[in-house]
């Protein structure tokens, strides 16, 4: 037997992560810290998944890939089969990894391993039609705890063909019954509400058939079996980098094989592949963890600071911003922004943001998108005057757009009418009164990069928050030979922007922002530095939405206000639940600061401190959610920081009654033997061990309804 060590990660918190072959077994084992995949190919050539989940690190272990027998004749071999990236051809039934249509109306596509390259910390697999020279080249690659799969599907015939799904991987559970999904779905204002339920057999969707990632659904998975918990038990997890059309299929088959195929949504879809051409999906990225949701969650949180977030650990943290909108809405002017950015600094912010209304004929939502000049009827002085005293008070500038967006009363859209997307004759149905541009044209993308590099390159700006407030809809492109090509060209050239951009201009930040939390995703945030998390501001509707958003994304990306009450649901809870709620990511202030009493002014003005002292820990240490809005009074999450020198916990109680004290609470990630000093937030200190801590737990005292607190907890 030979075996070869074929890659390693370089990363030192990844030494265990490694790509080895088996050629006698014909087996890869892609390994990280916390997971072990192996692949291999079977005695009719197909791959197979042999095995995903906790390490096995013994490859001996591992018998050859080999397929499952037929049963019966409606139980063939191939159906039973785990393979890894099935065609749809032969005798399989379930759902496939990639489906074609050939021109003469042939449709069967079966793939067999064809060869396999290394290189670095990647691995390709390559597959090949038994007929056609159709390939799929399947990339892996190893991060710290996660690995990253995608496809590329090429055209080597003479002949087009269309591709009707293509998946970027398929994620299959060990064989077994009794798991459990755990998902988000929402609407605007009320995004990422998880949900948990009993996979059983059959088909269960999650997808966006929107253009971009949606409110409704986000685009990963958790998956446990047995009695798992936040912090015990196995848990398998994926996300999808698509800010798209995305799928996600979690199927059991009636032989008790669950599996995930994620990538395009095959909803209108119909890529044509002329000969030498090629169709590359998106990453579908996939762990496991044996620490419950809450270790799953703790595991893509590091990936995502390491891997995903542009300047990865490098990046800086995120200050403490301030956005005009919810104070001004589209009545921005030189010297209403001034007085409050003068308010704003005095509070500690760092970053001032104008959002709409300041370009073009925007009064209200009816007019002006498309055209991005400064409004000077609101600023006729230009808007140097603005950023010149934003950035003498010490702040760094921030501009809203919506770049993707048009209003059929703009210049440009009298202009062009013909940029938009379209079904020609047919409505151009509004949303928000306002059409979507379509940027998979090269003219449309070139204007958008144009503007927003002119913006960065004439005035000091240090951030967009780059804005979209609808979904598609007669997702038309005119004149192209391949119109469904738009949901795919559409979202490349939106990525293409930002990369440009970003290149362009090193210093420059971005928010991403969907009316919201409509395109939250792994691709999205490969380009931006933190994301809208919702439109719903209000800070107890918040942390359910926060909590949803944590399980599969880091906090330091997760924009949230302090804005004024009654919110939009007519609840009024007090500013320091508001500031705790909102210190649990990017703390930004959206509040109208002139109407702010001395008071309010004093505890924002010790809270933001407060937020500067422990946001690193918040921002890039480990996430513990202690007890759930879901199903608990007192609501908790803790914070580690990755040196374990600091701790943080955010402790609230919704409605008290009975006279009942809030339980202890007890937290996690502690070292038992070491003493912590406490430091709550109305100023009573402790000294206590880390065992008590976790195991007796912390009392909070809190009595009252929307009451709240802080502890800071410093390893002594
Ligand atoms: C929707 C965003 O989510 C809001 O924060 C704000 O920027 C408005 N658009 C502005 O029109």
């Amino acid at each position: 037997m030979f075996r070869i060590v074929l890659a390693t990660l370089a990363l030192s918190a990844a030494l265990s992560a490694q790509i080895t072959f088996n050629a006698e077994r014909k087996l890869w084992f892609l390994s990280t810290a916390t997971s072990t995949c192996v692949l291999g190919v079977n005695e009719r050539n197909e791959l197979q998944t042999v095995y995903w989940g906790a390490p096995i690190t013994r490859e001996a272990d591992f018998p050859a890939a080999h397929s499952t027998p037929e049963r019966s004749s409606f139980d063939p071999s191939e159906t039973r089969t785990r393979e890894e990236y099935p065609g749809w051809g032969g005798r399989r039934f379930f759902e496939p990894a990639l489906k074609i249509s050939r021109a003469d109306g042939d449709r069967d596509l079966v793939l067999k391993y064809a060869s396999y390259t290394i290189a670095n910390d990647s691995l390709t697999i390559h597959l090949k039609d038994i007929h056609d020279d159709i390939g799929v080249s399947l990339f892996y690659k190893l991060h710290d705890g996660v690995l990253e799969k995608s496809s590329k599907i090429d055209n080597n015939t003479h002949q087009e063909f269309t591709i009707e799904s293509a998946q970027s991987g398929v994620w299959s559970m060990p064989p077994g019954d009794g798991y459990k999904l755990t998902y988000v779905s929402g609407r605007w204002a009320a995004e990422s509400q998880l949900h948990q339920e009993p996979i059983h057999p059959g088909m269960k969707i999650l997808e966006s058939r929107r253009g971009t990632t949606s409110h409704n659904m986000n685009p990963w998975f958790m998956i446990d079996q047995g009695e798992t918990t936040e912090e015990h038990g196995n848990v398998w997890f994926g996300a999808l980098g698509s800010s798209g059309n995305w799928r996600l299929t979690v199927e059991e088959t009636p032989y008790q094989e669950v599996r995930v195929t994620g990538g395009y949504n095959p909803f209108d879809f119909g890529i044509v592949l002329k000969p030498g051409e090629s169709l590359s999906t998106p990453p579908f990225y996939g762990g496991f963890s044996d620490r419950g949701y809450g270790g799953a969650s703790r595991t893509l949180h590091r990936f995502e600071r390491e891997a995903i977030f542009p300047g990865g650990v490098q990046s800086r943290l995120r200050p403490v911003l301030y956005n005009s909108w919810e104070a001004t809405t589209f009545h921005v002017d030189e010297p209403g922004q001034k007085a409050l950015a003068a308010k704003a600094a005095a509070l500690g912010v760092e970053l001032f943001v104008i959002d709409d209304g300041w370009f073009g004929a925007r009064n209200d939502d009816h007019a002006g998108l498309g055209d991005w000049v400064v409004n000077k009827k609101k600023f006729p002085n230009d808007l140097q005057p603005l950023i010149a005293e934003v950035n003498r008070l010490g702040m760094d500038f921030g501009l809203w757009v919506e770049p993707e967006m048009v209003n059929p009363n703009s210049d440009l859209y009298r202009a062009h009418p013909d940029w938009v997307m379209n079904f020609t004759g047919r409505p151009r149905s509004e949303l928000r009164n306002q059409l979507i541009l379509n940027l998979a044209k090269p003219e449309v993308k070139e204007y958008i990069f144009g503007f927003l590099d002119r913006l960065a390159s004439t005035y000091n700006i240090r951030y967009f928050k780059w804005d979209m407030n609808r979904s598609f809809s007669e997702p038309g492109w005119p004149g192209a030979a391949n119109q469904k090509a738009i949901w795919i060209d559409y979202v490349l050239a939106y990525y293409d922007i930002l990369d440009r951009l970003r290149a362009k201009h090193p210093k420059l930040e971005i928010e991403g922002c969907s009316g919201g939390g409509g395109r939250i995703d792994l691709g999205v945030l490969k380009r931006v530095d933190e994301v809208w998390t919702s439109d719903n501001t209000e800070a107890f509707d918040r942390l359910r939405i926060q909590e949803g958003f944590s399980y599969a994304y880091a906090p330091k990306v997760m924009s949230a206000w302090v804005t004024d009450v009654p919110n939009m649901n007519g609840r009024s809870v007090p500013l320091q639940f508001r500031f705790l709620v909102a210190m649990q990511g990017a703390l930004g202030i959206g509040a109208n600061l002139n109407r702010w009493s001395e008071a309010d002014t004093a505890l924002a003005k010790k809270m933001i401190a407060l937020d500067k002292e422990i946001r690193q820990t918040v921002q890039t240490g480990a996430l513990y959610r202690l007890l759930s809005p879901r199903t608990s009074d007192v609501i908790a999450n803790q914070y580690v920081s990755g040196d374990g020198r600091q701790s943080v916990l955010f402790a609230f109680r919704h409605a008290q009654q009975f006279d009942l004290p809030a339980e202890a609470i007890h937290l996690e990630g502690l070292a038992p033997q070491a003493v912590y000093g406490l430091q709550y937030l109305n100023g009573r200190t402790a000294e206590l061990s880390g065992a008590y801590l976790m195991r007796h737990g912390v009392d909070v005292n809190l009595r009252g309804d929307y009451d709240s607190t802080s502890v800071v907890i410093t390893r002594r």
